[in-house]
């Protein structure tokens, strides 16, 4: 049987409002190296044969100087301007897998470049999971309960915890069901709204199961000025394993 291509679109075109600071979050250093390193480096030692780096139409040049020719990173085949929303960003890389020749049949994986510690277990997991159901995404059980409000800020419906999930990346889809949902969505301006991750994408889109696969504790997002001193500890405790 024809072997499967695995890609990943590797996210870094966001602005970082939330962090509030002069370089944008993914390329704040972390122990001396910019955020995304931290995710490339996982990706380059993956089962994984492609990565498309999704940035600023400013930032390319960085990104191929102090990032693939500065790491040697060989899995990064494309550096590619993103859009506006994340969404037009891994739209952009949905059509560049296409120009690769990705076919329907192959695996797309999409990650947040400011999650710094996705490791090779949790891609492992994620791996075997797309496999299986065609569609999943890392999360872990919510710890907090979790609450939806009123427009006011009242409490209105408390879902049972036992079944919320903090949603996480990577997630993982063949590229038929990943590419055939955003093409419908990028096509209606009406679902285009409050959509932050592939997941959703997915199920608001298609019939789709999206299998919810064990991510980590670990694998936070940098987001709030907080998360980079949580980073430094947690990239120690990584160190000491
Ligand atoms: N992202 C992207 N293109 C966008 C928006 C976000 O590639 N138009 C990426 C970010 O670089 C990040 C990931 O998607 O790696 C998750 O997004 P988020 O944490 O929201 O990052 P930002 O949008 O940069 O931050 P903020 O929302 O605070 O502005
Ligand atoms: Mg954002």
């Amino acid at each position: 049987m024809e072997e499967r291509r695995t890609a990943v679109i590797l996210l870094a075109a966001g602005k970082g409002k939330r962090m509030q600071s002069e370089v944008q979050k993914q390329f704040m250093l972390l122990n001396g190296r910019p955020l995304l390193y931290y995710a490339a480096s996982v990706f380059e030692r993956s089962p994984v044969q492609d990565v498309i780096l999704v940035t600023g139409a400013g930032e390319i040049e960085y990104c191929r100087r102090e990032i693939v020719e500065k790491y040697g990173f060989t899995k990064i085949k494309q550096i590619i301007p993103g859009g506006k929303e994340r969404y037009h960003s891994v739209y952009e890389g949905l059509k560049a897998l296409e120009r690769l020749g990705y076919k329907e049949t192959d695996y797309v994986l999409v990650h947040d470049g400011a999650r710094p510690f996705v490791d090779a277990d949790i891609l492992e997991r994620i791996l075997a999971d797309v496999r299986t159901y065609g569609a999943c995404a890392a999360g872990m059980p919510s710890k907090d309960t979790i609450k939806l409000s009123d427009e006011e800020g009242f409490a209105r419906h408390t879902p049972e915890r036992s079944l919320v999930w903090m949603i996480q990346t990577p997630q993982a889809f063949t590229f038929s069901i990943i590419k055939t949902a955003y093409d419908k969505m990028m096509g209606r301006e009406e679902y285009q709204r409050g959509v932050t991750d592939d997941a959703m994408v997915v199920e608001t889109m298609t019939e789709e199961r999206v299998k919810l696969t064990e991510g980590s504790y670990r694998n936070m997002k940098v987001t709030t000025p907080e998360d980079m001193a949580v980073a430094e500890a947690f990239l120690k405790l990584n160190g000491e394993r």
